[in-house]
């Protein structure tokens, strides 16, 4: 099932969030020297226009990424503001884009996305990078992938969770990524929903020791999903007080704007 289609929610407060966290991953992943093997499961299509159709129906990217305005000396408010340059005032980066931003020359990136049209989107915004792209099922790819080289990597997980069986399908394919590549820093997005299934994805991931990062809209909202959340497995040493700076930055967006304010 392919329907979801992510630039509806591009630059939108749970988007950012997982953007945020993923930024400030990969700066603390490279501040070695070393190069970084660096995977998506889920890629979307690598780059949206906050301008376009889909953005302006849901207002998303209006509570998110134009609240903000993210700091310009934090990873992610640099590659943002790098990758508005390139592409104009309208552009968001997908976490392909993103990624691509931060990695160096000589780092391995490899991205697997499933829909054809997102597919065919992600080959054009990433033209001219160093990067593999498979039209691929993200978990079969990476499994058999892993473990890459170099070894110190991250891989990026982000379903769309459009059936209930992706939860315990999510936190299946972690632990057998962890068997397979034990060095990888894996990160898991999943939404706050009042059905409440993260917790089975948080369960799922025993006997694996897992940091979550969880942003809660506040209020919470009546019905639909109330916060985003961040799984991350073998967190850099160090990284928890980047995860607090975060936290408190996203915080302010998860906070709803009130008319006029
Ligand atoms: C939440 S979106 C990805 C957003 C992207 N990671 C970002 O942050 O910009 C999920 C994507 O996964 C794709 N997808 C769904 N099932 C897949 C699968 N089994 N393997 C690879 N891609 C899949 C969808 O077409 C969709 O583009």
């Amino acid at each position: 099932m392919l329907s979801y289609q992510h630039a509806y929610h591009a630059g939108g407060p749970a988007d950012v969030h997982k953007h945020m966290v993923l930024a400030e991953l990969i700066a603390a992943l490279t501040v070695k020297s070393r190069p970084v093997s660096y995977a998506e499961t889920h890629a979307g299509r690598g780059l949206y226009h906050l301008d376009g159709a889909e953005s302006r129906k849901t207002g998303e990217a209006d509570q998110g990424i134009r609240r903000l305005n993210p700091d310009p000396a934090t990873p992610f408010g640099a590659a943002y503001r790098n990758i508005r340059g390139e592409y104009g005032p309208g552009a968001y980066p997908g976490s392909p884009l993103l990624a691509s931003a931060l990695l160096r020359p000589g780092d391995r990136s490899v991205l697997m996305e499933l829909h054809p049209a997102e597919h065919a989107a992600l080959v054009t915004a990433m033209a001219g990078r160093d990067v593999a792209i498979h039209r691929r099922d993200g978990y079969e790819g990476l499994l058999a992938l892993a473990p890459m080289t170099p070894r110190r990597g991250l891989v990026l997980v982000d379903p769309s969770y459009e059936v209930k069986s992706e939860y315990a399908e999510a936190a299946r394919f972690v632990r057998a990524l962890a068997g397979k590549w034990p060095q990888v820093t894996v990160a898991v997005w999943y939404p706050l929903l009042p059905a409440a299934r993260h917790t089975d994805l948080r369960a799922g991931f025993s006997p694996l020791s897992v940091t979550c990062d969880e942003v809660i809209f506040t209020p919470a909202p009546d019905r639909g999903m109330y916060g985003s959340g961040m799984a991350l497995i073998n967190v850099p040493f160090g990284f928890g007080r980047a995860l607090k700076r975060i936290h408190l930055a996203a915080q302010t967006i998860f906070t709803p704007q009130r008319p006029g304010g």
